[in-house]
């Protein structure tokens, strides 16, 4: 299994290009499979969940063709997916597929949807708290779905065709609300969606699925409507960039001083993030070519915060302002809302010598001067990258063990930090 070497102490200085958003390029390949027409993405990012998805979608019948490189493109440029459902040969996602990602579980909407019928794994993905799909079950229930629970699969069904209604959600879901708005696409009538996410990968595939012929409005708001018709035709989309990759580089540039450029980057994805980040100390500067990020010379402050939904201080990138707070002159903290159990980075940045205490959903950090360098181990996602970045400013040699975890939500991550004077190195065993 693969591991990453990282001799922590370089300030990094250069351009880091800004990939696709994982989370906005997952719920687009598979609203592919709502029209019989090809849906082509551009912008996509070269990662593990992305592969994964193209074989979950490849089971149903879809044929996904990858755009690699064009004269002229740079090295991390995204590739041009054309996705085409013509025939969906099977209404079936085994436990052997969906159990890697949680995400593939969305799949039961778009194929209720269109196939009226849906057989679906219960999902596995990041091991950060119970993540149940109660809600999305509730959401497709209100749009008709006759759905029952058997040897752990989702089995849904709508014979008729599903119908408009209104769907209320109790608590926000990114989840729940992409569930119901690709089904409320093609079901018969208006949906009415409340307390509906709003964050921009929502918006992003609102805006696809309304290029595919879709009829909705207000993503981006907590409250969505959608017409339903008859059918979805092709289009051409592209990925926005990802808000959580610029979060990350922009809390390394802050964590290990110098000064970089996050080319591609929208700020206005990802403002309270900066908000957080100038207070810590960090100059954040909005240029045309996305947003520039540096550190010199002084430290960094604490800082209390809370994650949040959309706008607030997103949940995925609670990890990485936690190693950056490790080094702060003074106590922060930080309190996690969204997810339960999503703390399981605390005990491997302990190994780093970061003094952190848990009460509930709180973390408090006693920030210290300098952490060192250490194996450490890879939980999830997001606190993979946060020990990445963890090890990039401490002493010394740190070994991140699992890797895997990286591989599924960063684009490249060695490259584009050892291009900026990181001494950073995928070892493979
Ligand atoms: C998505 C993101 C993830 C991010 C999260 C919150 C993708 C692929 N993943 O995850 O990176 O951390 O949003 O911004 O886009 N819940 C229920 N019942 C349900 C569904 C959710 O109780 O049926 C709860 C969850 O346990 C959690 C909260 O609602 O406590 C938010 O979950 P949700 O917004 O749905 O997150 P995901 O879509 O899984």
């Amino acid at each position: 299994m693969d591991r990453i070497r990282i001799v922590g102490g370089n300030k990094l200085n250069g351009t880091i290009p800004i990939s696709g958003a994982k989370n906005a390029a997952l719920p687009l390949m598979i609203a592919g499979l709502l029209s019989e027409q090809t849906l082509i993405l551009d912008n996509v990012p070269r990662l593990a969940d992305v592969a994964q998805l193209q074989r979950i979608l490849g089971n149903h019948g879809v044929d996904i063709t990858s755009v690699g490189k064009r004269p002229g493109d740079h090295q991390y440029q995204g590739q041009t997916l054309h996705i085409s459902a013509t025939d969906i040969i099977d209404t079936t996602a085994p436990y052997e597929l969906v159990s890697r990602m949680r995400a593939s579980f969305w799949v039961i909407a778009p194929l209720l949807a269109r196939m009226h019928e849906a057989k679906v794994s219960l999902p596995g993905g990041c091991a950060i708290g119970t993540r149940p799909v109660d809600l999305l079950i509730m959401a497709l229930e209100k749009l008709g779905a006759d759905i029952a629970i058997d040897g752990g699969y989702v089995i849904a069904k709508a014979p008729g065709g599903l119908k408009g209604a209104d769907i209320e959600f109790p608590k926000v879901t990114v989840s729940g609300t992409h569930v119901a708005l690709m089904a409320a696409t093609l079901a018969k009538g208006t949906t009415v969606i409340t307390n509906a996410a709003c964050e921009p990968e929502i918006s992003d595939v609102a805006d696809c699925l309304n290029k595919m012929g879709a009829r909705i409005s207000g993503a981006g708001t907590t409250r969505i409507v959608v017409e339903g018709v008859a059918k979805l035709h092709g289009a051409r989309h592209t990925v926005l960039p990802d808000r959580i990759e610029t979060g990350t580089y922009a809390m390394a540039v802050a964590m290990t001083g110098g000064d970089v450029q996050l080319s591609g980057a929208r700020p206005e994805l990802l403002q309270s993030a900066l908000d957080v980040l100038t207070k810590a100390g960090a100059d954040i500067t909005v240029n045309n070519d996305g947003i520039r990020v540096a550190r010199n010379g002084a430290g960094i402050g604490p800082v209390t915060v809370s994650t949040a939904p959309f706008p607030g201080f997103p949940t995925d990138l609670q990890a990485q302002l936690m190693a950056l707070m490790a080094c702060a002159s003074g106590a922060s903290q930080i309190t996690e809302t969204i997810f339960e159990n999503r703390f399981m980075h605390v005990q491997e940045l302990a190994r780093f010598g970061a003094r952190i205490r848990l009460d509930g959903e709180t973390a408090t950090i006693d920030g210290i001067a300098r952490l060192r360098g250490a194996p450490v181990m890879a939980t999830d996602l997001r606190a993979s990258v946060s020990l990445v970045i963890a090890g990039l400013a401490a002493e010394g040699e740190t070994m991140v063990n699992r890797v895997y975890h990286l591989d599924r939500g960063f684009e490249r991550l060695e490259e584009k930090l050892s291009a900026c004077g990181a001494s950073i190195q995928r070892i493979s065993d």
